[in-house]
């Protein structure tokens, strides 16, 4: 008895010093194992130049005021991506975390090497408010009839927790972040912020069209007035979106690009063998397959993991930046499904369905 007793305790010691062990490596290691993932792809658009585009996508990547691992970050993405040549850098959303990582974000965009044929970004969720997990108790307690306080609290955190365990979308929202000044800073820097909005880029023959939406949570998407200057299909130009939640590809209205880039999931951050990710921030991509490219309608879509964290933690889901080299497609050009002189209607209405493992 006493031998099994030991054998016991001897197990539940080794498990408690694996599951340390298994924290501290995903609060401290994996956080800053950056990895770039380098890809290509074909693309058939007769404005996509015949040498090809390079493109760095960068998404979420959280930058906080107090963040010390984020700041390691930028020292070593600028080492990873030094003396790279890049035409575009598109961004989809949550370079700050709070208010406080704007210098951050903005130095590692100063530093990168510099764009070809400019910058890009769209803004998502985190851009606009910083969240707590205190909040929703917070809130509750603030606004609890007197004498209540601390049960509506301890029901909000509950609920709040809840969520968590069902992968259901999370409110946290607590603080706004000052967006305008993100907003200015941006444009200083010479990044151009695509918010509900899109912009032509050409030289020589190069055509480029870039639109980006709003954020669905914290911001005002509208999927027209970012559609509103479509150059038409028989332009040729090369369509490219930019969005921050991978749930604006469930709007069919968005299945007419070329190329569509996102982030907001993270990739889960934590993902789990057989499992897969603890949570994918209450979207409809698959706990299973939480980063990659995916089909939506025409729309070859990447959705990356992303640079930074929410929770501070990454396990089996390294952070990235992704740097992708389209060429155009080798096939014969294929007339579109559907006629259309606007992207609205999509080429075909099937959805989200993997186009090839990330
Ligand atoms: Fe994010």
């Amino acid at each position: 008895m006493r031998a099994l007793t030991k054998i016991t305790a001897s197990l539940l010691g080794a498990g408690a010093v694996a599951a340390a062990g298994a924290l501290a490596y995903a609060r401290w290691v994996e956080r800053l194992r950056i990895e770039v993932r380098r890809m290509s792809a074909e693309v058939d658009a007769p404005g996509l130049p015949a040498d090809g585009l390079r493109i760095l996508h960068m998404s979420d990547m959280h930058f906080a005021g107090k963040g010390q691992i984020e700041r390691w970050k930028i020292e070593h993405t600028l080492n990873l991506l030094a003396g790279e040549e890049i035409d575009l850098l598109l961004v989809t959303g949550d370079l700050i975390h709070d208010d406080g990582g704007l210098p951050a974000a903005l130095e590692l965009l100063a530093r990168l090497p510099q764009p070809r044929l400019g910058a890009y970004a769209c803004l998502g969720n985190h851009d606009y408010a910083s969240y707590s997990w205190l909040g929703p108790a917070r809130v509750a307690w603030r606004e609890a009839e007197p004498g209540q306080e601390l049960r509506d609290a301890s029901v909000r955190t509950f609920e709040m927790m809840t969520r968590v365990f069902r992968n259901d979308k999370l409110y946290l929202g607590q603080e706004h972040n000052d967006i305008s000044v993100l907003k200015r800073a941006l444009a200083k820097q010479g990044v151009t912020v695509l918010d509900n909005s899109s912009v032509r880029v050409t030289d020589g023959d190069t055509d480029v069209w870039l639109a980006g939406v709003d954020d669905l949570m914290e911001g005002t998407p509208d999927i027209d007035a970012a559609l509103a200057d479509a150059p038409p299909y028989d332009s040729g130009a090369l369509r490219i979106l930019l969005f921050h939640n991978p749930d604006h590809m469930l709007d069919e209205r968005l299945h007419g690009f070329d190329l569509a880039f996102g982030g907001h999931v993270h990739g889960g951050q934590v993902l789990i063998p057989l499992l897969g990710a603890l949570h994918t921030q209450g979207t409809h991509i698959p706990r299973r397959r939480t980063h990659g490219w995916f089909m939506y309608g025409r729309t070859q879509t990447y959705i990356g993991r992303g640079l930074g964290e929410g929770v501070r933690l990454r396990f089996n889901c390294r952070p990235e930046v992704a740097l992708l080299e389209i060429t155009p497609s080798t096939l014969d050009r294929q007339p579109l499904a559907v006629a259309t002189s606007h992207p609205r209607v999509a080429t075909n209405g099937t959805g989200a369905q993997p186009a090839r493992a990330g």
